[in-house]
């Protein structure tokens, strides 16, 4: 184990690690490097060679057009897609496929497009299940049914309080979330994220089938973050992206067509040119020009 490795609870002190004052211990630390990953479908070609660094305690946005190779991407950082070229590193330490239960013992979490909720589970049971990383009994125990000490389970039961209430989430506790508006279904799945205290969190189209307001709050909520942990950011509102991202990595096809500030990018022609292509075909329409690339559409 590294010096980064996670501290495990010694016996007798408290698994709920959020005290009130911020704590050093928790700064952002750790990167992940994601170098020539290049990912096949049989003949289709997800990805090439595409390389990123989510820097410590940034929030590194992924964009570009329907079919880019975005969530391509954002499931080999969570170690579901294998690459079939490329490396991996999270804290300077090889990542390869993982199963979705090991993330969090990594100091990963995730949200994925949509919301991937259980419906079966109350709202606070779904974010007790994000808890695992800091359940003493762990895993282990919970395959074997044996029971989890109550003190386990009045620990998690907290934690899990406290990141619904954090989101502002709290009083829905007990309901389950088919019967629950969109927007609040995606802060419980945020809330699920977050309760692991996680170094890195991936979210895909987190601001999808928000309003406006929402998609603000939204935004606030990821830069406050971004002071405890590293972001990767895959989303297709651009305004949210250009606001909260520190870095941005732009695919087309597969491919890596810029990198840079949300300045660089924006001002990147290829950027224009490959993601903006909607407002391009406007302009060139009013010009009274013709394109023969087709329409491409973003969200
Ligand atoms: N499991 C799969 N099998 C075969 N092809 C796939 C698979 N997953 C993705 N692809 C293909 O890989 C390419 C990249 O898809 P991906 O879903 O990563 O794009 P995306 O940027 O997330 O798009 P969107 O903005 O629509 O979410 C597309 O051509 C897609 O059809
Ligand atoms: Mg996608």
């Amino acid at each position: 184990m590294g010096p980064l490795a996670q501290p495990t609870p010694t016996a007798g002190s408290t698994a709920i690690d959020r005290p009130a004052a911020p704590d050093t211990d928790r700064a952002p630390s750790a990167s992940l490097e994601m170098t020539g990953i290049t990912v096949a479908f049989g003949g289709v070609i997800a990805l090439s060679e595409v390389s990123l660094v989510v820097e410590p305690g940034q929030v590194h946005g992924l964009i570009g057009p329907n079919g880019a190779g975005k969530t391509t991407l954002f499931n080999v950082a969570c170690g579901i897609v294998r690459p079939t070229a490329g490396e991996m590193t999270w804290r300077g330490q090889p990542l390869r496929r993982l199963k979705p239960h090991q993330l969090a013992g990594l100091g990963i979490a995730r949200t994925l497009q949509g919301v991937g909720l259980f419906p079966g589970m109350t709202v606070l049971e779904n974010v007790m299940v994000g808890a695992h990383r800091h359940a003493r009994a762990g895993f282990g125990s919970a395959l074997l049914a044996l029971p989890r000490s109550d003190r386990d389970e009045r620990e998690l039961r907290a934690r899990a309080l406290a990141a619904l209430s954090d989101l502002g989430a709290e009083q829905h506790a007990g309901r389950y979330p088919g019967g629950l508006p969109y927007p609040v279904q995606k802060r419980v799945a945020l809330a699920r994220a977050l309760v692991s205290a996680p170094d890195l969190l991936l979210l895909d189209e987190p601001a999808s089938g928000l309003a406006e307001d929402e998609m603000h709050e939204l935004g606030e909520l990821i830069r406050t973050l971004s002071g405890r942990m590293s972001v990767l950011l895959v989303e297709h509102h651009m305004d949210l992206v250009m606001r909260v991202c520190d870095r941005i990595t732009v695919l087309d096809s597969g491919r890596q067509i810029a990198a840079g500030t949300p300045a660089e990018v924006q001002a990147d022609p290829a950027v224009t040119e490959a993601y903006l292509g909607d407002e391009v075909t406007a302009e060139e329409d009013a010009a009274g020009t013709t394109r023969t690339d087709g329409g491409r559409h973003h969200g």
